[in-house]
């Protein structure tokens, strides 16, 4: 059983180099997860992968049904996630092309489902979130990126936004305001809703723009789609070292 899972989002609709070995689509208590999840190996190594915005991404960061991708990741078996994040920079160690492992997050997102616990009959269920990602997971994560030489900036705060538009330069002075060092849309509530299931949750955050207003420009996508294809291949090689040593090899 495969106990590493990824959610993929924007640059990563699909995980390059993943074999396929089947694929299963779910059906969840909460609707239907946003792909079906492939089972795939990585250099020999099983894990489950999921399209976060669907498969020709087709689902907006506040569309994206993050009760059910997490319900059926945790019903395929996964037992540690990385989700994946492409982001804006808002500090200087955090610049395009950077690859981080947040610490904190401050929520900015509304409306979305943010709990499989409604009330009623079922109660009322509280979780602790005082530090929102899975430490262990994280320091996997770093080591393996050290020993592969590949720079990752350890911690950082990622503000998460509405979306699906980029934030205004004042939204992002505030949001620096507040403390946060990157800035995404998705991040939220999916976190929460790992911790909700008990899953050990990362998030492997890449940075592929400046935040608005960060630079006298505006943001224009054909850079934050270069910066992001620059990013694919070492995002590639630190999860296929992170699955090599976690996930059971696929029979
Ligand atoms: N803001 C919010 N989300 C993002 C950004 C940004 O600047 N870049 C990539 N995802």
């Amino acid at each position: 059983m495969s106990r590493i899972a990824v959610i993929g989002g924007s640059g990563f609709n699909q995980l390059p180099g993943l074999v396929a070995l089947g694929e299963e689509d779910p059906v969840t208590p909460f609707g239907q997860p946003s792909a079906p999840i492939q089972r795939g190996r990585l250099a020999d190594a099983e894990l489950l992968f999921l399209s976060r915005h669907g498969l020709n991404h087709r689902i907006p960061p506040h569309r994206v049904n993050y009760r059910a991708n997490l319900w059926a990741l945790k019903q395929m078996g996964a037992e540690r996630v990385v989700g994946l994040a492409a982001v804006g920079g808002i500090q200087a160690p955090y610049a395009p092309r950077v690859l981080a492992v947040p610490t904190h997050l401050v929520d900015y997102t509304h409306g979305r489902d943010q709990t499989f616990h409604e009330g009623g009959d079922a109660g009322v269920v509280h979780i602790d979130f005082t530090w929102p990602y899975c430490e262990p997971l994280r320091a996997e994560l770093l080591r393996l990126g050290r020993s592969l030489g590949i720079d990752l900036v350890d911690g950082g705060t990622l503000g998460v936004t509405q979306g699906p538009r980029l934030e205004t330069a004042a939204e992002i002075r505030r949001l620096e305001r507040d403390g946060c060092d990157l800035v995404g849309m998705t991040g939220m509530p999916e976190a929460a809703l790992a911790r909700e299931l008990g899953l050990c949750y990362a998030s492997l955050a890449f940075v592929v723009n400046w935040a608005a207003g960060k630079t006298a420009r505006e943001i224009h996508f054909a850079e934050l789609e270069a910066n992001m294809a620059a990013c694919v291949a070492p995002i590639q090689r630190l999860l296929t070292a992170l699955v090599i040593q976690e996930a059971p090899t696929a029979s």
